[in-house]
């Protein structure tokens, strides 16, 4: 089966490449690094050529409002007539749980109107929401950084490793579609707090972590269970501090942002 994974030079678009070829797919990394833009269209009709499925694992490069819906409505746009003129019967794309509850942030006004998008698209399809991902952990704790405090709430997150978002994704994409959202999280809740505090202590990062409801996640306030899937979500089993202490011993020590 040829499986087309457009962003599949990107964090999770490389594992699940490469996952999917251990499989033995056909899989396609796609992206303006392999010639491949699903913004300016270039490249899109000669790669989907023959593909049974396309998964969507982009981001936009920027994150200001108006760049990101840009971005993803005529990326995702771009797709969806390419895939209808190549006859491809799956479009798969990773969404994030919660999206319709953090619609302060104009990055998931963006991921809203992709999803948007692809359901009112005539080709089949799954959206998969996942929550954030351990390698984000440490964005969070950077974004919320003024001096040497990290000003956070104790809302609650529930985390998952980005292998395991790309194992669960090789099951979604060579499955049929739902035709509809699924839901994968990580098999613990942390507040938001304390799950940045643990990354910066393992990491030796002197920075504190101060506990404020008003601070926000990444720029909006979130209520208490705003990141936490549904009961229904199938949960992956890396624990986060597992990992963290495998990946701080492989990488050197962070500086303070
Ligand atoms: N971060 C989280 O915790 C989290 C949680 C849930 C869901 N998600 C979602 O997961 C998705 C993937 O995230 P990621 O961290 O794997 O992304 P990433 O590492 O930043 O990779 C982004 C990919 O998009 C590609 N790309 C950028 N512009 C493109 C264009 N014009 N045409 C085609 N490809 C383009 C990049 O290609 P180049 O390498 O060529 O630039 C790269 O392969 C995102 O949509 C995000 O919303 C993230």
């Amino acid at each position: 089966m040829k499986i087309v994974v457009i962003g599949g030079t990107g964090l999770i678009g490389s594992k699940l490449v490469k996952k999917l070829r251990e499989h033995g797919h056909e899989a396609v990394a796609a992206s303006p690094n392999t010639g491949v833009n699903s913004v300016t269209g270039e490249g899109l009709a000669d790669a989907l050529k023959d593909a049974s499925v396309v998964v969507d694992v982009t981001n936009s490069p920027s994150w200001e409002d108006a760049a990101v819906l840009k971005f993803f409505e005529t990326s995702t746009r771009n797709l969806l007539a390419n895939e209808a003129a190549a006859g491809v019967g799956h479009h798969v794309a990773l969404s994030v749980v919660g999206t319709e509850r953090l619609l302060k942030s104009g990055f998931f006004r963006a991921k809203l109107a992709q999803e948007n998008l692809i359901k009112a698209s005539s080709i089949p399809y799954t959206i998969v929401r996942a929550t954030q991902f351990f390698e984000f952990v440490k964005s969070i704790g950077d974004f919320s950084t003024v001096g040497d405090k990290v000003r956070l709430p104790s809302a609650l997150i529930q985390p998952m490793a980005a292998d395991d978002v790309a194992s669960a994704m090789v099951r979604i994409v060579t499955s049929s579609p739902v035709n509809g959202a699924v839901e994968i999280g990580g098999p613990e809740q942390f507040g938001l707090d304390e799950l940045v505090r643990l990354d910066l202590a393992v990491r030796q990062d002197p920075r504190e972590v101060i506990t404020d409801p008003h601070a926000g996640y990444y720029g909006i306030e979130v209520s208490e269970r705003a990141l936490v899937p549904d009961e229904s979500a199938r949960l992956s089993e890396a624990r986060f501090e597992d990992w963290l202490n495998q990946s701080t011993k492989q990488a050197p020590k962070s500086a303070p942002a």
